[in-house]
């Protein structure tokens, strides 16, 4: 998308496919949905997919009049068999950008590959910190005083891959990994539409092993002003 114009929603042809993938409820996907709804927003949802049938954020795309499609990980064998049709069925919407919301999955390196650049994941962690799950009660057992999620390109390492953006939130006296969690996640309702807008605008891309937003490397991992999430 970076070398595309200003996209207006009045032209298809100039609006970014997005297919959004989950696993459960979609509070993210919700956010998104929401987001792209505005008429100025530069890119539309063509698809959601999940891997679970019973994933709760399946209605949320119905009710938005969302295509959706499920591929079921438990009907395959492995891992790779499973990704060669996720990797089929994604390309058949011929997306600008997946975008990862509660995904629970971890993909092969092929597909990661595969749509290098166009792949974007939230982690509810700062990372490089708490890659991997448990990651408020992790953030509580090691007594950090701050935590947050993260918005990254997907590479091969698994929550590894550059990061986009930042989201902070204090950790309270008698915080609980639910707590704690909720507040995270009310910071990744508002973060994850932004960054995929400027996705969208060709604001944000992957560079050889960096971000890049409007063309050159990003000095330091993005944060919002915090009247953002007000
Ligand atoms: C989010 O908190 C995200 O950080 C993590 O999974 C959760 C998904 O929640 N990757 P939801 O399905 O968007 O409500």
């Amino acid at each position: 998308m970076t070398s595309q114009a200003t996209p207006s929603s009045s032209d298809d042809a100039l609006e970014a496919r997005i297919v959004v993938l989950i696993s459960g409820a979609g509070s993210n996907l919700q956010a998104l949905i929401e987001a792209t709804a505005s008429s100025d927003f530069p890119g539309r949802i063509v698809a959601v997919g999940s891997n679970r049938p019973e994933a709760t954020g399946l209605e949320r795309a119905d009710q938005a009049g969302i295509e959706t499609f499920v591929l079921d990980h438990t009907g395959y064998s492995d891992r790779q068999s499973f990704d060669v049709d996720l990797l089929r069925k994604l390309e058949g919407y011929n997306p600008d950008l997946v975008i990862l919301a509660g995904f629970m999955r971890i993909l092969t390196p092929d597909f990661v590959r595969y749509f290098r650049g166009k792949l974007i994941n939230v982690h509810p962690s700062l990372l490089p910190r708490y890659q991997g799950l448990k990651t408020h009660q992790r953030a509580l057992d090691a007594g950090d005083s701050v935590h947050g999620a993260s918005i990254h390109f997907v590479t091969e390492e698994l929550d590894g891959g550059p990061v986009i953006a930042q989201a902070e939130v204090p950790v309270l006296e008698n915080d609980t990994a639910d707590t704690l969690g909720a507040r995270v996640q009310a910071r990744e309702h508002v973060l994850y539409p932004i960054i995929a807008r400027w996705f969208c605008e060709g604001r944000i891309a992957l560079g050889n092993d960096e971000v890049l937003f409007d063309g050159s490397p990003m000095p330091a991992i993005l944060t919002l002003p915090a009247d953002v999430y007000q």
